[in-house]
């Protein structure tokens, strides 16, 4: 068994237990780790820490870099006290909570940059790297788990690394990984990558065997994601945006299977994607940081012929469904660090239509995905900015409210911006749909108004436009209320306590 796991021979010596290892962790140092929104994340050695932290309650705080968001282990972290600095993405609520107090200094970053930051020397030097690994080639070489992410510049650029081998996992995941990384600038060779399925690189991440201080055996499991089941509204999204594609593809405008998709986290765009399985398209591809259980779904039904990701990230029964039917699965998924996922060259170059979430939306497009009322962050920006930016077609999707209704996602002036108008094509509510592609911001206003805001918004949002107007603009805005309504939630706890018409309108 071992054999198979640690293929070259002298690693069979340096296997530790997490307990061991995480001595060797100490204050101030940063620790460079895998794992891609939930999935593929060392668990052992950090988790190791924690129980000494508990036991000796020894200051000590770790700057903690990562692919995107860990499992569990985020929040056992943070509630020790734990983390000083974290980057570059985040979705959990005890590491949130102490972001938004100010404890833990979080770097939200586009997911395709941190490899550059690091290549760069920016965040100075990796102590160690900890990688959860399916196995070790005979040269050293790491074969990932459940994601990709940062691992291959973490293990290029970590001091000293430590694998820690799951054992629960099926070795048959060994060949859905592509490993490339890309040569150095300036003068960049361009990625070979003009194929969704193009397999560019190695099935393992490269690494000289000495690097590798200790080998952890492992058992830990992925912590599960929790999207909720699709609901009517997000029905009615996954709808509209079925009816645009038909509607494109109708006009010449896409092709017959529509393009590369790259869908976001969370229940929204897992739910939209999930209506695909309903649509009258075939043969579609995926092109995506994140797998969760509607691609799957998708590949079931045989609507997608192939999907390119960084991570799987499935609710407990999609991922027993998926680790049994590796086999299969191999031969139409592939698995890819998060800097060729999201690369803007690719995503470009292949014309990737890109859905993901908002929190809120403004009058002339701009989105805010990340900071509640424009200060306390929810998750991060995570790839959508990659993919926003470089799509063929940016699509936004978004409940037309919040919080029964107390909140409207589509509001004046967004109090954060993620993604500037310039990135944004389509915005889509269970509503309906806002195509802006083609339209001056004056002509954009309308056109939200008019087709995604919630019937108990659109007086007071057609109110503010006409007030906005009188001030003349190419934009225009009236900055006395633009954030008017923000302050009445906080206020009043409910945006649509709107002030009595003050105003003449001509
Ligand atoms: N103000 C305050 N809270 C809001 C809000 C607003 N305007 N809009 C939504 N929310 C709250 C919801 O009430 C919900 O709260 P709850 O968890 O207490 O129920 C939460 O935000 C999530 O909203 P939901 O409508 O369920 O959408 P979602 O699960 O699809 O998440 C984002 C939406 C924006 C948070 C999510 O898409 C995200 O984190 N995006 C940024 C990262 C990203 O896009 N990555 C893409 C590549 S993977």
């Amino acid at each position: 068994m071992l054999e198979q796991r640690i293929r070259n021979v002298a690693l069979r010596s340096r296997v530790c237990t997490a307990d061991e290892v995480q001595s060797w962790i100490q204050n101030g140092m940063t620790i460079a780790v895998s794992g891609f929104t939930k999935s593929g994340d060392a668990k052992a050695t950090l988790q190791a820490l924690a129980r000494r932290k508990d036991k000796t309650g020894e200051p000590i705080k770790i700057n903690l870099l990562s692919g995107a968001s860990l499992g569990e282990t985020d929040g056992i972290l943070a509630s020790r006290g734990l983390l000083g600095m974290r980057l570059p993405f985040q979705s959990d609520p005890d590491l949130r909570k102490s972001i938004n107090l100010g404890e833990i200094s979080y770097i939200d970053q586009h997911l395709s940059e941190t490899a550059e930051w690091i290549r760069s020397g920016w965040l100075g030097d990796i102590d160690f790297a900890i990688i959860e690994a399916t196995a070790i080639t005979e040269n050293g070489g790491i074969i990932p788990t459940t994601s990709v992410g940062n691992s291959p510049i973490f293990v290029e650029k970590a001091k000293r690394v430590i694998v820690e081998i799951n054992l629960s996992l099926p070795l048959e995941l060994e060949g859905v990984h592509d490993i490339y990384l890309p040569t150095a600038r300036p003068n960049r060779q361009p990625i070979p990558l003009v194929n969704v399925r193009d397999r560019i690189g190695t099935t393992y991440i490269p690494c000289p065997p000495d690097k590798i201080a200790a080998v952890i055996l492992t058992t830990a499991q992925d912590t599960p994601s929790n999207v909720s089941a699709p609901d009517a509204e997000t029905a009615a999204m996954a709808g509209h945006i079925l009816e645009f594609l038909s509607h494109e593809v109708n006009r010449g405008r896409l092709p017959k299977n529509i393009g590369p998709l790259q869908s976001g986290i969370g229940s929204v765009a897992n739910a939209v994607l999930s209506g695909l399985v309903q649509g009258p398209f075939h043969d579609l591809e995926i092109y995506t940081e994140v797998m969760q259980d509607a691609a799957f779904e998708l590949l079931d039904a045989g609507k997608v012929r192939f999907a390119s990701s960084c991570s799987f990230t499935l609710s407990q029964a999609m991922r027993r469904h998926v680790l049994s039917r590796l086999g299969e699965y191999r031969e139409k998924v592939v698995l890819r660090p998060q800097e060729i996922s999201n690369h803007p060259e690719i995503v470009r170059r292949l014309g990737v239509i890109a859905i993901n979430g908002a929190l809120e939306v403004d009058l002339y497009g701009n989105v805010n995905s990340t900071h509640v009322s424009g200060t306390h962050m929810m998750n991060g920006v995570g790839g959508s900015g990659d993919f926003a930016r470089n799509a063929a077609l940016s699509i936004f999707v978004t409940k037309s409210t919040a919080k029964d209704g107390r909140i409207s996602s589509v509001i004046p002036f967004v109090t954060h911006v993620d993604h500037p108008e310039h990135d944004v094509d389509v915005i889509v509510t269970e509503r309906g749909i806002a195509d802006l592609r083609g339209l001056a911001p004056r002509q954009r206003a309308r056109t939200i108004i008019d087709h995604i805001a919630h019937p108990d918004y659109q007086d007071a949002l057609r109110d503010y436009v006409r007030h906005a107007e009188s001030h003349s603009g190419n934009t225009p805005h009236a900055l006395d209320e633009a954030f008017g309504w923000h302050l009445r939630l906080q206020q009043q706890g409910d945006m649509r306590t709107m002030p009595s018409p003050v105003r003449a309108v001509n």
